[in-house]
């Protein structure tokens, strides 16, 4: 409120905070002459708006925000000493970034691709985020293989295209990623009609740390409180050609009409001896874990009820990263989630510059007492001496073990070290859970979106060993995308989308 009447009274300045006496017309050598260096106004307002731009995230680059809380329903001392969740703590505010994953910031939000959802909890003991994906597993179990996939989905580095035989190549080189893949061309999961109606997966295992320094491995999931939905293919081209901003929109517009998107934060948990059996697929991230065996268990209601108030200073420069954790939540020898500690940091500090904790939706609320100096665009003064230890009045660590859960014991080191092959035969089988999901999930057009994806894949050989590779799931199916694909190929109308024919069409012009 009272930001508002500032902005109001005080008069429009250049960055210096001098008045602006002419914001529209240039200051020219009369009134046909040209623009003289000495109009430092236009100067200031060209060279800011030259930099106006972030570079956008590598992935993830098109996102919409809304702030929330999180208010705790149930008594999970048992599991974790995390304060946030303690039953009498109250609501914890957070920020929360929606987001495409391989599209980029410009696109249309509807195309065919995974979606993500960050949460950024502002605790009394420092910033947890979590970050989701709305499918249940991911397509990599480990960190070196995080890149290849990135460059295998996003758009084709030699021609700038979308290429879907590289897709396709990527997921029969890496069978461990089919069931993401299968996930992603189910309407309900890869075209969503909403952000709202979207369950979201943290995918990697993590831990929870009782007060007594008791371990036990985890997996989160937000379930919305809508029921679920997506669009067809047809649907999401149609409504992303009328309004690339649709999901966007549609969360705005409902935290705007007062109907506050809520979803129930649930965890699963496995003791810590259990995870290291079965050759340890509970930190496989590309595998999920029976939920008769580890039921969910409730831990609060996440509720979106306000929307950003500028783009750019909240829901660009936000940055999440799995290792900001709070005591009582811990990491796993997950190796995907091993790697990911180390990106996000670092793609922050190339992103947004070693300051970027700084920047205001980003800082903690307990006001930390950080120990490093320097850097560009500071904005919390350091603390000296530089240096600890120290005999003069310095920082001084907390020395509690219990508060430091996520450095204590979470790897076994008992083998010699070495390069694993993840792809374990131990645990739950994968085709097993695929066979499940498509049997949760009919109606989903997954035939056809299969069949429409392989049509546009060049390679014969690609094509083939993607056949081979879904028998292993189901001949049927196989069966059935077959059936479709040659359909396709023949240029059969009643399987072609408008679109489709029109592509087509364009492209029998003869070119002069
Ligand atoms: C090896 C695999 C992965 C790699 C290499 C990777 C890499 C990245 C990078 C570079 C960003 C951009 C961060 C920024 O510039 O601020 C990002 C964002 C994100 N990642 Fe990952 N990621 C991986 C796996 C995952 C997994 C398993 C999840 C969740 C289940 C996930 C969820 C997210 C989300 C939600 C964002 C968007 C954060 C935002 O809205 O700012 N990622 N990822």
């Amino acid at each position: 409120m009272k930001k508002a009447t500032t902005e109001k009274t005080n008069p429009m300045a250049t960055s210096g905070g001098c008045p602006m006496i002419n914001p529209r017309y240039s200051f020219t050598a009369g009134p046909v002459g040209g623009t003289l260096l000495e109009d430092v106004e236009l100067i200031d307002k060209l060279q800011h708006f030259t930099r106006e731009q972030l570079a956008p995230r590598n992935v993830h680059a098109l996102g919409s925000g809304a702030f929330g809380t999180f208010t705790p329903t149930n008594d999970v001392s048992k599991y974790t000493s995390a304060k946030l969740f303690s039953k009498d703590h109250g609501e914890t505010k957070l920020f929360a970034r929606f987001s495409g994953v391989f599209c980029g910031r410009e696109e249309a939000e509807t195309v065919r691709d995974m979606r993500g959802l960050a949460l950024k909890f502002y605790t009394k003991e420092g910033n947890w985020d979590l970050l989701t994906v709305n499918i249940p597993v991911f397509g990599v179990s480990d960190a070196k293989s995080g890149p290849d996939t990135i460059h295998a989905m996003k758009r084709d580095p030699k021609t700038g295209e979308w290429n879907t035989g590289t897709v396709w190549d990527f997921t029969v080189t890496h069978e461990e990623g089919l069931h993401q893949a299968i996930l992603l061309l189910l309407d309900q999961f890869g075209t969503p009609s909403s952000y709202r109606n979207q369950n979201w997966f943290a995918c990697n295992t993590y831990s929870f740390i009782n007060a007594e320094g008791k371990r036990s491995w985890i997996r989160l999931h937000l379930l919305t409180k809508l029921p679920q939905g997506g669009l067809t293919s047809a649907q999401a081209k149609m409504v992303g050609g009328e309004d690339p901003d649709f999901l966007r929109k549609d969360l705005r517009q409902s935290i705007e009409k007062g109907q506050f998107p809520e979803w129930k934060l649930c965890f699963q948990t496995m003791s810590e001896e259990d995870g290291y059996k079965d050759g340890g697929y509970a930190f496989d991230p590309t595998r999920s874990w029976c939920s008769k065996q580890y039921p969910f268990i409730e831990l609060g209601i996440i509720r979106m009820n306000e929307n950003p108030s500028d783009h750019m200073f909240q829901t660009e420069q936000v940055a999440f990263s799995p290792s900001n954790v709070v005591p009582g939540i811990g990491f796993s020898p997950d190796r995907l989630l091993q790697g990911r500690l180390f990106i996000y940091p670092d793609t922050q500090y190339h992103r947004l510059g070693p300051n970027f904790k700084q920047i205001p939706i980003n800082m903690p609320i307990n006001n930390p007492a950080v120990p490093y100096i320097g850097g560009p665009h500071r904005h919390e003064k350091a603390h000296f001496p530089a240096y600890y230890p120290t005999l003069k009045d310095g920082l001084q660590p907390l020395h509690d073990p219990n508060q430091l859960s996520h450095e204590s014991n979470a790897h076994r080191h008992e083998e010699p070290a070495g390069y694993f092959n993840y792809e374990n035969d131990s645990g739950p089988s994968r085709f097993d859970q695929i066979r499940d999901t498509i049997k949760r999930y009919p109606n989903n057009n997954l035939e056809l979106n299969i069949a429409r994806s392989l049509s546009k894949v060049t390679e014969k050989e690609i094509v083939n060993k993607s056949l081979e590779l879904l028998r292993k799931v189901d001949d049927g199916l196989v069966d059935q995308v077959q059936t479709l694909l040659s359909k396709i190929q023949k240029g059969d109308e009643s399987i072609l989308t408008e679109g489709q024919r029109l592509v087509r069409t364009l492209q029998a012009v003869p070119q002069v």
